[in-house]
C-alpha cells in the first residue's frame, strides 16, 4: 500500500524584503544576489509563529483535500525552526486545527518534507490511517545572522503542506544521511545549565557555502538517477521536478548534468528565497494549482540540505 497526495497548500507570511532592502543592511547587491543565488525577495515573519504558517498550509491543502481535521489519522511538521521544543510544531498545529490524531516533527532541515512524507507514506502502510497530513514549515528568519551576507541574502519564512491517503501514486523514494555538522548547522545554543562547561556557536545559521553547492548538486544527480533507475524510467521521462529552492546555480548545473531541461524544473526561489522544508512543498503546491498537472504526469521531488541530508521522490499524478 502506498500513498496518494489528494489536496495541498502553502503559505507566505506577507512581509516582503528584497534585495534592494538587505543591500541597505550588509554590503550586498541585487545585482550578486540575484546572479550568484537567484533571489528577488523574500517573505519574512512580523508577528506570525511557525506553527502559525504551518496551519494556515495546512487549512489550505484540508479544503483542496475536501478533508475535516477530525478525520486526519496523523501530522507530521517538517521543521529546523520550531517555535516550541516541546509541544513540537505538529501538536500545536493540532490543537490550532482541532484534530485528535498524533503528532510530531521531523528533524532533517531542507530534506524534511520529503522525510515526512517518507514516514507518512510508511504509517499509512501499516493501515488504521485514513489521512495524515503533511507540513514543512520554518521561520528562517529567527535563526539567520542578519550581519552574516554570506547566509542572509538566501533564506526566507513560509510553509507548505499535503494531505496523503492509501493509493497508488508514490511510486518510489530515496533518504539520504551523512552526519556532519561542520558544512550546514544550526547549534541551539549553550543554554542554561550552570554544570556545563563547553563553548558552543551561537543560536543561528552557519554554512559552508561552496561545499553546501557541491554536496547539493551531487545528491541531486545521484538521488534522481537512483530513483528513476527503481521506477524504470530515465531522468528526461519526468514531466516535472519539483527541487528544494536553495540556488538557481545549483539547479541549472544539476539539470545540465541529469540532461533535463530547465522547463522542467519548477522555480520560485526567486520570490521566496530558500524556506528549507518549506520549500518543497511550496513549490509543489505551486505546481499543483497552476494546472498544469495531467493525469499520469512523473513528477520528482527532491531536496538536500543540513543533516547532511538529502530525499528524493517520484509521483506519478
Ligand atoms: O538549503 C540549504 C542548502 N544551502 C545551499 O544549498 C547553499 C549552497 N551554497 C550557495 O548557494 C553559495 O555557495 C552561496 C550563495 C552561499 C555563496 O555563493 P558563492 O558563489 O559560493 O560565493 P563565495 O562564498 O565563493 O564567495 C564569493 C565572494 C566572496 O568575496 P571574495 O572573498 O571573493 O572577495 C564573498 O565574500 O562573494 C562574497 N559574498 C558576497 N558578496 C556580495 C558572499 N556573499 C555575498 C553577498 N553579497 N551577499
Amino acid at each position: 500500500m502506498s500513498i496518494e497526495i489528494i489536496g495541498t497548500g502553502g503559505y507566505v507570511p506577507e512581509k516582503i524584503i528584497t534585495n534592494d532592502d538587505l543591500s541597505q543592511m550588509v554590503e550586498t547587491s541585487d545585482e550578486w544576489i540575484t546572479q550568484r543565488v537567484g533571489v528577488k525577495e523574500r517573505h519574512v515573519s512580523v508577528d506570525e509563529t511557525t506553527a502559525d504558517l504551518a496551519v494556515k498550509a495546512a487549512r489550505q491543502a484540508l479544503e483542496a483535500a475536501g478533508i475535516q481535521p477530525e478525520q486526519l489519522g496523523l501530522i507530521i511538521t517538517a521543521t529546523v525552526t520550531g517555535d516550541t521544543l516541546c509541544p513540537s510544531t505538529a501538536a500545536l498545529v493540532q490543537a490550532a486545527l482541532g484534530a485528535s490524531c498524533p503528532a510530531f516533527d521531523i528533524s532533517s532541515a531542507c530534506s524534511g518534507f520529503l522525510f515526512a512524507l517518507d514516514t507518512a507514506a510508511a504509517f499509512i502502510a501499516r493501515g488504521g490511517i485514513d489521512y495524515a497530513l503533511v507540513i514543512g514549515a520554518e521561520r528562517l528568519s529567527r535563526v539567520l545572522n542578519w550581519q552574516d551576507r554570506s547566509t542572509c541574502v538566501i533564506f526566507g519564512d513560509g510553509a507548505g503542506a499535503a494531505v496523503v491517503r492509501p493509493g497508488n501514486s508514490y511510486l518510489c523514494s530515496k533518504l539520504f544521511t551523512s552526519g556532519n555538522d561542520s558544512v550546514l548547522s544550526i547549534w541551539a545554543g549553550k543554554g542554561n545549565s550552570p554544570f556545563y562547561t563547553r563553548e558552543e556557536p551561537p543560536y543561528q545559521v552557519v554554512m559552508n557555502g561552496q561545499e553546501t553547492f557541491k554536496f547539493a548538486v551531487r545528491r541531486i544527480v545521484d538521488d534522481l538517477k537512483q530513483i528513476c533507475e527503481q521506477a524504470g524510467i530515465t531522468p528526461d521521462q519526468l514531466d516535472y521536478i519539483v527541487p528544494h529552492q536553495a540556488n538557481s546555480r545549483i539547479i541549472d548545473l544539476a539539470a545540465r548534468k541529469l540532461g533535463v531541461p530547465m522547463e522542467k524544473f519548477v522555480l520560485n526561489i526567486d520570490r521566496f528565497g530558500n524556506t528549507s522544508s518549506a520549500s518543497v512543498p511550496i513549490s509543489f503546491n505551486e505546481l499543483v494549482r497552476s494546472g498544469r498537472l495531467r493525469k499520469g504526469d512523473l513528477i520528482a521531488l527532491c531536496a538536500f540540505g543540513g543533516g547532511l541530508s538529502s530525499a528524493a521522490c517520484i509521483i506519478r499524478w
